[in-house]
């Protein structure tokens, strides 16, 4: 016979903005000794976050997301501002992919009277790429992750592989602080013309959407360009595309090492390669990445 709670939690979807009332609902997980996958998002959700969560599905009991969009991580105030929010659609997604839990907490709820990151150190790869571009960010990121860890308590959290050095500075964190949760990357989701899929996309006008799948493309003709070319035969490729297009305007376009994040000199390295890239379309920032095959 199934007890009244799991009963309940077989057909609403629970949605706690509370976090006593969520960690209340977390141990009588753990008694029926429930094997917990987390997906934190920041909402405006898509089918990449979607994908997640399947992931997460396939291999836990139960599924517990959170939406939180939070201040700490954005270094620019107006990109705070203007985070799209969808909280009634995002809702209506999760529970039609089958998410059990949603936290949906305040700030206050998260940080109680003090709005601050905690400062971390990451061997060096909070520095590089987005680390470089946007101050404080990892720290904010981080000390979110880990706050939502002790809340949530989860045997396995998934993040997409877009932001890929989030996924690395997360993997990081739970190394650091001895974080007894297991971190699972997950796929890039993209749309049919190659655009990363991003809840920054839907800020972006007409002509900017029609723009930016040239990211996906400058990434994929890099990578294949890697076989027969050399670094500078690559980035001078790539801030070509770019000069031309006006209206996106190249960030940064970096080929690193997957694990350190340190940019290589070479493209002869033994270790596994990847181009990271950041374009402002205006003031929406667009990141994507994608693996560069080994030379043989
Ligand atoms: O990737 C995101 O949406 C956010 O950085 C995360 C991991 C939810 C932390 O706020």
């Amino acid at each position: 016979m199934v007890s009244l709670h799991t009963f309940y939690r077989l057909i609403f979807m629970q949605i706690f903005e509370n976090k006593n009332a969520l960690t209340d609902c977390i141990s009588l997980f753990k008694q029926e000794n429930k094997q917990i996958g987390f997906v934190p998002t920041m909402g405006a959700l898509h089918k990449g976050h979607l994908s997640l969560i399947e992931e997460s599905k396939k291999n836990n009991d139960i599924t517990i997301a959170s939406i939180f969009v939070n201040p700490t991580q954005f270094n620019n105030p107006e990109d705070l501002k203007k985070y799209p929010k969808t909280i009634e659609n995002d809702l209506n997604l999760l529970k039609n992919t089958g998410c059990d839990v949603v936290f949906i907490p305040s700030v206050k709820e998260m940080y109680i009277n003090n709005v601050a990151s905690k400062a971390y150190s990451f061997d060096g790869i909070e520095h590089q790429m987005e680390g470089k571009f946007r101050e404080g960010h990892f720290d904010g990121v981080a000390t979110i992750v880990q706050t939502f860890f002790e809340i949530v308590t989860p045997n396995n959290a998934y993040f997409g592989e877009k932001d890929f050095q989030q996924l690395q500075i997360v993997k990081k964190l739970v190394e650091k602080e001895n974080l007894p949760v297991n971190i699972i990357g997950c796929p890039i989701f993209r749309e049919k013309d190659g655009l990363a899929m991003s809840s920054r996309n839907m800020r972006l006008s007409e002509q900017q959407r029609n723009a930016a799948p040239l990211i996906y493309q400058v990434l994929k003709t890099s990578s294949l360009l890697s076989k027969t070319q050399n670094l500078v035969e690559i980035y001078t490729f790539v801030n070509k595309q770019f000069d031309k297009n006006e209206l996106l305007d190249l960030e940064y376009f970096t080929i690193a090492e997957e694990q350190s994040l340190q940019e290589v000199s070479s493209l002869k390295s033994t270790k596994k390669l990847r181009a990271f890239i950041a374009v402002n379309a205006g003031d929406i920032r667009l990141i994507d990445n994608i693996s560069i095959p080994k030379k043989e």
